[in-house]
């Protein structure tokens, strides 16, 4: 089975119009890299720029709803309509900082694929949860609840992010990294059925470009999702050339 890798930058609350320039930076280099697919999720309000300058966009969260009395919020409508063509949800920062549950996340999903956005759904385990040896049951719950019935792998990318790997520096081993990924295609084949093989599986948390090549080399590793490096072509270049 081939899956092309995806490496997709999260820039989180960083990025203003200052910012453009790297972004370029970062869009002349990617040009240049065949073999995987890049994307950079900056902060929305800079979609808008950076749209049509090379590289694929996405956002970092959306609302359910296609428009409405929700302030604050936006659609995936709109992040389509900006000029991204993915959108990030149901990450840990989302989970915890703003209470995001599993349904949640799978309503939001829907509206990504209403829109016609690559919806990548996070899930990932705290340090309490692994410690307790739960990191396979969290995972696994949270792909169940946050997945829409009848996904695809032209419409959903699975992101693995541990949350105690993730701006820590400390990233899973090779060997954390394999067991869940494997059981995640597990879950996948398990509900999808033979599409369960064609679902990209990231992972993401602390990916620099010196364990990049190490953590691509895993089974059923099918990309990254990238925060602090991806702030920089200096960092998210040699990421992206590990995986082509
Ligand atoms: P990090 O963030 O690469 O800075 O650890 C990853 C993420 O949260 O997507």
């Amino acid at each position: 089975m081939s899956r092309r890798k995806l490496v997709a930058g999260n820039w989180k609350m960083n990025g203003l119009v200052a910012s453009l320039a790297e972004f370029d930076r970062i869009s002349a280099g990617a040009a240049a890299v065949s073999g995987a697919d890049a994307l950079i999720c900056p902060p929305a309000t800079l979609i808008a720029a950076l749209a049509g300058r090379g590289l694929a966009l996405g956002g970092q969260d959306c609302h359910a709803k296609p428009s409405g009395a929700h302030t604050g919020d936006l659609s995936a409508e709109m992040l389509r309509d900006a000029g991204a063509s993915a959108v990030v949800l149901g990450h840990s920062e989302r989970r915890a900082d703003h209470g995001e549950t599993d349904a949640q996340v799978r309503a939001k999903a829907e509206a990504a694929k209403r829109a016609g956005l690559l919806a990548i759904v996070c899930v990932g385990e705290t340090l309490e949860q692994r410690e307790a040896g739960q990191a396979v049951a969290v995972v696994g719950s949270q792909l169940a609840g946050s997945l829409p019935e009848g996904a695809t792998a032209a419409e959903v990318v699975v992101a693995y992010e541990p949350v105690w790997a993730i701006g820590t520096g400390r990233a899973a081993t090779p060997e954390d990294v394999r067991e869940i990924h494997a059981a995640l295609r597990a879950a996948l084949v398990g509900r999808f059925g033979a599409e369960g093989e064609n679902f990209r599986i990231l992972y993401g948390g602390s990916v620099k470009p010196a364990n990049a090549a190490e953590l691509f080399a895993v089974p059923n590793v099918d990309g990254a999702l990238v925060g602090g490096a991806s702030l920089t072509a200096a960092e998210f270049l040699p990421i992206l050339q590990a995986a082509a």
